[in-house]
């Protein structure tokens, strides 16, 4: 018997809603998106230059039924086959987390299938391996807007930290520096852009914390393109239009640098011969391709889901749900949402 998955996610600004199907066969498992739906509302926070809370969680409850209607039109399911509701219980904007999580418990409780709270770091940490045959050990490095972590994992629900950023997430720091050099919101796609036609050379930005430990630390680069900012003019502190692809191109070399650095040491300190990269930085081309040369000069397999994976969705979150359900777990209806959700 197959089994469907509905799960929502909501804790940033992206209203996303899932349909996974899990079917059992003669070959081993498959599982399948039968949809995938986003309302981004990139464009609603772009003017004020990041999320504002509340504008975010009202653009989930007015997106958030046409969306669910939306997914099972296009998964061709109706509600009564869903076995199990999925939602991001957290870390993530309280507010914006309720919408998707009372959506979902909802559900659960007018069809009495199970609700299941997912941990929105642990939908980053197994997005890679959703179109692969299973999961398997491995070391990821998970870069999102809010963290940037080095986990080993050795089977699903077996994790163990083994870095974190001590201030800034990678993600944050694209986004910092992309509001600096006056580029739109979010600054990470901005910057790829822009570094492209840049010399990662132009500027030597500081590799912090490159050889200490596997914990990361992004606010000293931010602050090293501030004061070249300052330098490059320093009656407005504007970065004048001709040195922004240099220095978006030394920027992001800094952070790349640290990124495959730490990463590879990781893998190989404790062992894994895979690595798995996710978190919406993991969309940058020149990270994926750094880390992939990276990894084949030291025989490791590298595993990145592609973009639309990548960035916050909710395949990822119907497939840790789906992990759960399978296991025979859901969760209370009286979970609370938690806004720090630790992996
Ligand atoms: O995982 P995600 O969609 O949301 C969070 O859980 O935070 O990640 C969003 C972050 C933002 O900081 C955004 O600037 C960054 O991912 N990002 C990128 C790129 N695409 C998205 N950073 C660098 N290069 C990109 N191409
Ligand atoms: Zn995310």
């Amino acid at each position: 018997m197959p089994t469907t998955i509905l799960a929502i996610e909501s804790s940033c600004d992206e209203t996303a809603v899932a349909v996974l199907r899990h079917t059992d066969t003669k070959e081993g498992s498959q599982v399948e998106v039968l949809a995938s739906e986003i309302s981004s509302q990139i464009d609603i926070h772009r003017e004020f230059g990041g999320v504002v809370p509340e504008l975010a969680s009202r653009n989930h409850s007015l997106h958030l039924r046409p969306l669910i209607e939306c997914a099972m039109e296009d998964a061709g399911v109706n509600i009564e086959e869903i076995d199990a509701f999925g939602a991001t219980a957290g870390p993530g904007l309280a507010s914006s987390l309720l919408v998707g999580n009372t959506t979902a418990k909802s559900l659960a409780l007018a069809t009495g299938k199970p609700f299941i709270s997912v941990n929105h770091m642990e939908g980053h940490l197994l997005s890679p391996f959703l179109h692969e045959p299973a999961l398997r050990s491995n070391l990821a490095l998970i870069v999102s807007g809010g963290h940037t972590l080095l986990i080993q994992m050795k089977a699903f629900g077996n994790y163990q930290r083994l870095g974190s950023t001590r201030d800034d997430a990678a993600g944050e720091a694209y986004d910092k520096v992309g509001k600096m050099l006056g580029l739109p919101y979010p600054g990470g796609p901005e910057i790829e852009k822009q570094a492209r036609s840049g010399s990662a050379e132009a500027f030597q930005f500081p590799r912090s914390m490159m050889k200490d430990g596997l914990d990361f630390s992004f606010s000293g680069l931010k602050t090293a393109v501030l004061y070249q900012l300052e330098k490059l003019d320093p009656e407005s502190g504007r970065a004048p239009a001709d040195s922004i692809p240099d220095l978006c191109a030394s920027f992001q070399a800094a952070v790349i640098d640290v990124l495959v650095s730490k990463t590879i040491r990781a893998a190989r300190a404790c062992g894994e011969t895979t690595i798995s990269l996710s978190g919406g930085v993991s969309c940058n081309l020149a990270l994926r391709e750094a880390m992939q040369r990276a990894c084949d000069q030291h025989g490791i397999t590298l595993l990145i889901a592609p973009p639309a994976l990548s960035t916050d969705n909710a395949a990822m979150i119907a497939f840790v749900a789906l992990h759960h359900h399978l296991q025979g777990q859901s969760s209370s209806l009286h979970l609370d949402i938690n806004p720090n959700l630790k992996l």
